[in-house]
Order: structure tokens, then sequence, then C-alpha cells
């Protein structure tokens, strides 16, 4: 297909695995932000990138002296950052070490259903899946995970999650902060339930069903509230909800302000300054936090609600850089180009989830659309409509779809929020909303929608979609 050859993955063994790609390890005494290593590009010629992907089973200490057993990609929790650039030839070959089968899917990547790793793409244990396709999209802080039929919660929750970092001039050029794990930091934020000997808790019980699996333990990139010296005034985060359910609304003490840059898909086209940041599973956020107010030795919490996430303990303060205030110009998508309307409804509640009143089906396709075509959607939440379960049932249900990014055109009949006016590929829907977006469809397939919750999307509250005629 791609007229390029495929490096040699012959000498890939165990040892290079491990000290190439294992993430920062954090059972030791301290108590620091684990940073996930890059992935390695196998390939030299600069437009062109080869990597090497695992699925394991492994062990990890989240509690001293006591052994998790995990999921995670080239090492033993989560997986490495992938960071490729707009326009370069991508080819990725993943293997499947588990017991089980699975698939990777690059959430928020634009490319064609099948190099996509939703469901259709199952590895099968021992397996190995080589998608290849050229990037086509700006700088954005992307992620891969598991998409296998009715386990994508389970795989997810096991540790099988990375992210997806794409480079263009862009973000090359703008005054901001670019050193990765210097001042450029992931923050991939999860919950988990332990059972009492300290294994994940993925039992589903009734009340689970219906929120999707809440934990009690707050990991950030796979360390329990961990802390990260800060040695600068402005610091980026690029934040991951990569939790299963859990909607977070995170916030700093002190009431330290933030500055939003980037959404799913995406740099903003200005900075958003924020007091509080609500975010649903799957959705993305790059903050720029300004430290230069606080006096060194301060200890800064990252919060959500009334629990701590992590911790920050700023060293010194140098490099104050001021934030530009133009990012990148976004081009609106017209809305007289538009030529089909779709409207989405999420409804029912537990094991009943349901997106139309239709659960998911393999065999049924549930929308079609031309290639190229320009549509506009509408998502609503009638949930609350429902009566008898009380407030359980009635959850925010976070919208994705593959293969595509959206700009959000109303929120409730008004202008979305100014943090929700770039690409966004996942967003939240309340019970009684409505949110209409707009997209287009670019690349030829089969693709997914469906609620972010893992626990609602494998209880059937997922559709797909094919992209134009052929496969
Ligand atoms: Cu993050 Cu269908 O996936
Ligand atoms: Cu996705
Ligand atoms: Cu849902």
């Amino acid at each position: 297909l791609l007229g390029w050859g495929f490096y040699m993955f012959a000498e890939m063994g165990d040892r290079v695995l491990e000290t190439e790609t294992e993430i920062g390890n954090n059972e030791g005494d301290t108590n620091s932000l684990p940073i996930p290593k890059l992935l390695k590009d196998r390939n030299p010629d600069p437009d062109v990138a080869e990597f090497y992907l695992e699925a394991q089973h492994a062990t990890k200490e989240f509690f001293t002296g006591e052994k998790t057993n995990t999921y995670g990609y080239n090492g033993n929790y989560l997986g490495p950052i992938i960071q490729v650039r707009n326009g370069e030839k991508v080819k990725i070959k993943v293997k499947n070490e588990l017991d089980d089968p699975t698939t990777v899917h690059w959430h928020g990547l634009e490319v064609p259903g099948e190099m996509d790793g939703g469901p259709h793409q199952e590895i099968y244990p021992g397996q190995t899946w080589e998608p290849n396709f050229t990037i086509n999209q700006p700088a954005a802080t992307l992620w891969y995970h598991p998409h296998l039929l009715h386990k994508t919660g389970e795989q997810v929750f096991k540790g099988l999650a990375g992210l997806f970092y794409i480079e263009d001039e862009v973000s090359d050029d703008l005054n901001i902060p670019n050193e990765y794990g210097e001042n450029d930091i992931p923050l991939v934020v999860q919950d988990r339930r332990f059972t009492s000997d300290n294994q994940f808790d993925y039992n589903i019980g009734m009340r689970d069903m219906m929120t999707g699996i809440l934990g009690d333990t707050i990991l950030v990139n796979g360390a329990i509230q961990p802390s990260l010296e800060i040695s600068e005034a402005k610091v980026r985060f690029r934040i991951l909800n990569g939790s299963n359910a859990r909607i977070y609304n995170f916030y700093l003490s002190d009431d330290m302000p933030f500055y939003q840059i980037a959404s799913d898909g995406g740099f903003l086209e200005s900075p958003v300054k924020l007091s509080n940041l609500e975010l649903s599973p799957g959705e993305r956020a790059e903050v720029i936090v300004d430290f230069s107010k606080a006096d060194i030795g301060d200890q800064i919490e990252l919060r959500s609600d009334d629990f701590e996430v992590m911790r920050f303990k700023v060293k010194s303060k140098n490099n104050n850089i001021d934030l530009p205030q133009e990012l990148v110009k976004i081009n609106k998508i017209p809305e007289e180009q538009a030529t089909v309307k779709r409207s989405f409804d999420f409804q029912g509640m537990g094991p009943m989830v349901s997106i139309n009143g239709k659960q998911f089906n393999m065999e049924r396709i549930d929308e079609h659309l031309d290639l190229n075509a320009t549509e506009i959607w509408e998502v609503t939440n009638s949930a609350s409509g429902m009566g008898g379960m009380g407030r359980m049932g009635n959850v925010g249900h976070p919208f994705h779809a593959h293969g595509t990014q959206f700009q959000i055109l109303e929120r409730n009949g008004q202008t979305p929020p100014p943090n929700e006016r770039g690409w966004k590929d996942t967003f939240l829907v309340y019970p009684g909303e409505k949110v209409k977006v707009i997209a287009q469809f670019k690349y030829p397939g089969m693709f997914m929608y469906h609620c972010h919750i893992l626990e609602h999307e494998d209880a059937g509250m997922m559709g797909q979609f094919q992209v134009g005629s052929g496969k």
C-alpha cells in the first residue's frame, strides 16, 4: 500500500523493550510522578516512523510489598508515549502477548477504518497487527487503548492505555513549554478500585452498571496521588481523563489560575483562563499552570471535588515566559456545507443503555455516510426522563466518535464555552442537554460512536457508521 519498507524488528527482545520503553517506575520510597518513556522510532528516515508495541500482562507494586496483576504496553502498566509529526508515515507493529484477544484503537486519530483499531481489528493471543497510515491533522494530544467488544472496560482498567502526540510546525514554533518531561508533562488521571488483597476490583455490581466503575484510589501516570517538583514558572500539562467512568472537575488549591491551550484535537485559538476544568472519560486538555505567584516551597494540590489528585512542590520559578495571546487559527467548517443531519439520543440505564433505542450489534451498520461528507450531528441525553431509578441512572454520557474531529456549534442552543471552541472528539452530554456538532468524514471504512463510560460502551451504548460504500 505504501511504498516503503518495514524496518527490522528482529533485534527486539525483552531486554530492549525494558530499557527503551518501560514506564517510569514509582516503586520506591519517593512518590514522585512517573514520566512515561517516549517510544523509540525505529526508522531513521525523518518522514517515516516505525514503532513496536506489545500488550502484555505483568505485576506492579501500587502498595509497597504487594503485587497487583496488571496489563501494560511494553511495560507493567500504561504504555509509552508515541510521538509523531503531521505528514509523517507511520507504521506500528502491535503484538498481543495477553491470554485474551485485544485491539489497539488510536483515539482521536483520523485514519481509514481498517487502521482504526476498533472491535473489528481483533488481535488474537500471540498474533500481531500492523496498521500503517499517514498523519494528516494538526498537533494534538491523542491516546490509544483497547477496544475489544464487551471487554474494553476491563482491559483499560487493568492498565492498557497510552498517549499519542502529534507535533507540527505550529507546536514547534509557539512560545509555550515544550520540553518533554521537563516543562511539558503528561498526566494520565485514572481512578481504581482494589480488592482486599490488592488486586484490581473489576467485579461489576448493579451500581457500577449505572454509573460505570468509580474507584476510590486516584492514579496519575500509574502512581497513587504522586507529587512533582516544579522548577519553572510556567509548566504545560497534557491531561488525559483515562478513567473508565469518573468525570473530574479539576482545580488547583490556593485558587491558582491556569490556562487551557488545547482540547482533544489540537490547540485552541487562544489560551482560556480557568479556575476549574471539567473533563469526562476520554477527553484531553492541555493546560499551562502559572506558578509565578506561588512561593518557593509551596505545595499546590491538583484537586477534583473533595479529593487530591496530585501535588506540585515549587522548588524554583525560572523561565517565566509570557503566554502567546494567539495560538492557532481554526477554520470554521461552514454549516451550509453540511448535507446530512443526524440525531443520537442516549437513553436507558444500567444494562439497558442504548443509543436511539438500539444496543450495539456488530452485524448491523447503524449509519451510512458518503465519503468526504460534511454532517451535523445532534446528541441528546434523555435519561432524566426515565422514572424509577432515581439519581443513579441520571448520569452524563461522554459522546465519542472515531475517525474525525468535531467542532461544537451549539451546546443547549448557545455558543459553547471558550474551551469547547476547538477540535473535539469527545464531549459530555448531561441529562436534558443537546449538543450540536459538525464534522467532515474524510476516511472510508467502519467506525464506532459510543459513550466513553466504558461500562456503558461494553453494555451496548455504541453504534457503527460506514463512510463510503466499500469497506
Ligand atoms: Cu477512546 Cu471508541 O474510543
Ligand atoms: Cu476513539
Ligand atoms: Cu454513558
